[in-house]
């Protein structure tokens, strides 16, 4: 059986599925496919969920929210939620040169990630970023360094590894001691000792980030507590804590899971916070896949119907390297024919992309009924689907577009293969 997720700026009218206003055929026709579509709708919807916990009904801020890019940093994403408030959660200058591009301000910018290199720091300390989040002592020796040639002092947080399970796929939980991400709990301290005595650093958060597609609260709950513990002990030796990342990592429903509804979860770990005590901390959140995920779909065209010995094949105009997901996590994306074909007789496939590789699947068993030219949607692909996307077998990568009410924007145009080419050359004769 296949189970589809409960969508927002996407629905079935007269049969045809649409985007908001327009129907996913009609897009299919004017842009070709494969091709991302996105709905504005349900990214404001989705980013007002997390505003409605973060801001208090006077217009006091408890919590901010830095959107998380790499989920999705197209430049027309990134600007709807600059134009909403939105801070960025950065993790490499190529992010941060998005973000400018896109009109977000840089002092609502993070930058995380295990590995910024020295180009990385300078690029921004000039821009002049919020907050670096730290995650080693080479890193914070680094950045002290680099910060002081420039003259310029940088705000830092420490990322803790608070050591709980987030209880989600291997590859995506990021807070456990065998992860690589992040300070071992009991090093914090002393790595935060150490940080105050760097003279180009200044101290101002702390942050943690668990994992990703997380759909229980009770993880959070957990790290949240080793966190408010260290924030307790830092202050016991001196050292005022000013903000409280919480990160990312709220999950979606791709069929039937049940995460927690957005503002349900940002008010239950804001009230946490103020319950123990902690009100005056700015609180931030990093999400990514909960504003993008299920705003998102992947448009395909079926080449053709394949039956097997054993399986029968629908290859499709999409493949692995556009949306990398199933090859990857084995992750499960539904998906649907986006025209009613209920004359067609149901039969079940493999969806499968041109790509030579036998991890190229899409879908695995999926009862659909279909013929040969008929398009299908590869449903909560608004994360982590663009952004994974590679060139693999010389493939340009997907067109995107944005639906807003019956207007749809062009966001990126399809890559030509000559563009797939243009900066390599051959050797002199
Ligand atoms: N903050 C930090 C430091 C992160 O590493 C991540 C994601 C986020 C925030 C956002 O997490 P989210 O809210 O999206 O769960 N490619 C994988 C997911 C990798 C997540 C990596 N870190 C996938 O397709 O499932």
């Amino acid at each position: 059986m296949s189970l589809i997720p409960q969508l927002n700026g996407f629905s079935i009218k007269n049969n045809n599925w649409h985007a908001e206003d327009v129907s996913l055929a009609n897009i299919a026709q004017e842009f070709g496919t494969p091709t991302y579509v996105y709905s504005r709708k349900a990214l404001t919807d989705a980013f007002n969920a997390y505003e409605a916990a973060c801001l208090r009904p006077n217009g006091d801020r408890r919590a901010r929210v830095h959107y998380a890019m790499k989920a999705n940093s197209n430049l027309a994403i990134l600007n709807v939620f600059a134009k909403l408030g939105a801070g960025f959660d950065i993790v490499s200058a190529g992010e941060l040169a998005r973000v400018l591009a896109a009109g977000g301000s840089p002092d609502k910018v993070v930058f995380s990630g295990v590995g910024k290199s020295k180009a990385e720091m300078v690029a921004a300390l000039q821009a002049g970023v919020k907050c670096f989040n730290l995650e080693s002592i080479p890193e914070l020796t680094r950045l002290n360094e680099v910060a002081g040639s420039l003259g310029i002092k940088a705000r830092i947080s420490l990322r803790v590894n608070p050591d709980v399970d987030p209880k989600t796929h291997p590859y995506i939980s990021t807070g456990l001691k065998g992860n690589k991400f992040g300070i071992a709990y009991d090093d914090v301290i002393a790595t935060y000792q150490a940080a105050a005595k760097m003279p180009f650093c200044e101290i101002v958060g702390i942050d943690c980030h668990i994992g990703s597609q997380i759909t229980e609260i009770s993880p959070y709950l957990d790290a949240l507590d080793r966190v408010l513990h260290l924030i307790t002990a830092l202050n016991g030796v001196g050292i005022k804590i000013r903000h409280l990342d919480i990160g990312g990592g709220l999950g979606i429903s791709y069929t039937n899971e049940t995460p927690p509804a957005i503002t349900d979860f940002a008010n239950t770990l804001l009230n946490h916070i103020e319950a123990k005590g902690y009100g005056h901390l700015e609180v931030l959140f990093e999400p990514g896949r909960s504003l993008v995920g299920n705003a998102g779909l992947l448009l395909t065209t079926i080449e053709y119907l394949k039956p097997g010995e054993t399986k029968n094949f629908c290859i499709v105009d999409a493949a692995m390297n556009d949306l990398m997901r199933p090859a990857m996590y084995e992750a499960y994306h539904a998906i649907v024919s986006i025209n009613d074909k209920s004359a067609s007789p149901e039969v079940t496939y493999d969806i499968v992309g041109p790509i030579c590789e036998s991890g190229d699947w899409l879908g695995r068993d999926r009862p659909l009924k279909v013929a040969q030219g008929d398009q299908l949607a590869i449903l909560s692909a608004g994360a982590y689907g663009f952004t994974m996307s590679s060139n693999y077998n010389t493939r340009g990568r997907a067109a995107e577009v944005m639906v807003d009410g019956s207007t749809v924007h062009l966001i990126r145009e399809r890559e030509s293969i000559e563009s797939l080419f243009a900066n390599e050359k051959i050797l002199p004769a």
